[in-house]
């Protein structure tokens, strides 16, 4: 199946944590890593975020930076990327910046068989895509279908696994933040099952670049098998 060129960011600390134990979206990130996350976000056609993460951290997925925009708009590109969540069921949180944030295009992929009459926000695009879960193979499918050549996955570790997983994902971006959070139960970059040794998704030799703040920015390519 066509899919757009997919792409996972993460902030980290050192021992791999993305949150503290008590998921509420614990600040990773720093000034410089949030300008490069902006540059990151103008580069997309579309954000793509777990459940979990669009309802306990509420994310705002934009593009911040009014010359970023710019130039998006100059490129003949919406001002901001796709909004585009996962969840196993119809239903957001009437109060989340993903349906408030500035104006985009809102996707929400969910397994079939939804009650629709019962989902009151008209803007989101609804797509229903595989039985039980959603086959997330054939939601990149639908993207690619509706002219998405870019995405950008922003977690949580869950989602990330699942699409490291099925071979999804052409590159992964980490900030590594000087901190360590520590806790077995904290999330980490990828979750879900786990992997066995010899099925362990194997990444290339990354580029590695140093932020003033004691910050590291890793980026792999993901090796296709
Ligand atoms: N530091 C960072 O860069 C960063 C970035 C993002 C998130 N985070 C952190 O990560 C944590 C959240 O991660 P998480 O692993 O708990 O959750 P997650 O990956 O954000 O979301 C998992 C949820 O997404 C839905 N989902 C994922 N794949 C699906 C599929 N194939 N079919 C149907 N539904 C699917 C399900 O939602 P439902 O079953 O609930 O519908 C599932 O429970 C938070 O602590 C957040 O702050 C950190």
């Amino acid at each position: 199946m066509a899919r757009p060129y997919v792409f996972i960011n993460v902030a980290a600390t050192v021992d791999g944590k993305i949150d503290t134990r008590d998921r509420r979206g614990a600040a990773i990130s720093s000034q410089a890593d949030g300008d490069r996350v902006d540059r990151l976000r103008a580069s997309a056609d579309g954000v793509v975020v777990g459940h979990r993460t669009l309802h306990d951290e509420d994310p705002r997925l934009t593009v911040k930076s009014d010359s970023l925009i710019a130039e998006r708009v100059a490129r003949g590109e919406p001002p901001q990327p796709a909004r585009i969540g996962i969840a196993s069921r119809l239903s957001l949180r009437p109060d989340a910046r993903f349906l408030s944030g500035p104006p985009a295009r809102i996707i929400l992929f969910v397994p079939s068989g939804q009650d629709r009459q019962t989902f009151p926000h008209p803007p989101v695009e609804v797509f229903e895509v595989g039985r039980g879960r959603v086959d997330l193979a054939a939601a990149l499918a639908v993207l690619a279908g509706r002219g998405l050549r870019r995405v950008m996955v922003e977690g949580g570790g869950t989602l990330n696994f699942e699409l490291l997983r099925l071979g999804l994902v052409d590159e992964v971006q980490l900030y590594l933040a000087p901190l360590i959070f520590g806790g077995a139960c904290a999330p980490t970059l990828a979750d879900g099952d786990g992997l066995a040794r010899d099925a362990a998704v194997r990444l290339g030799a990354p580029e590695v670049e140093s932020l003033p703040d004691g910050g590291i920015v890793l980026r792999y390519k993901v090796e296709q098998s």
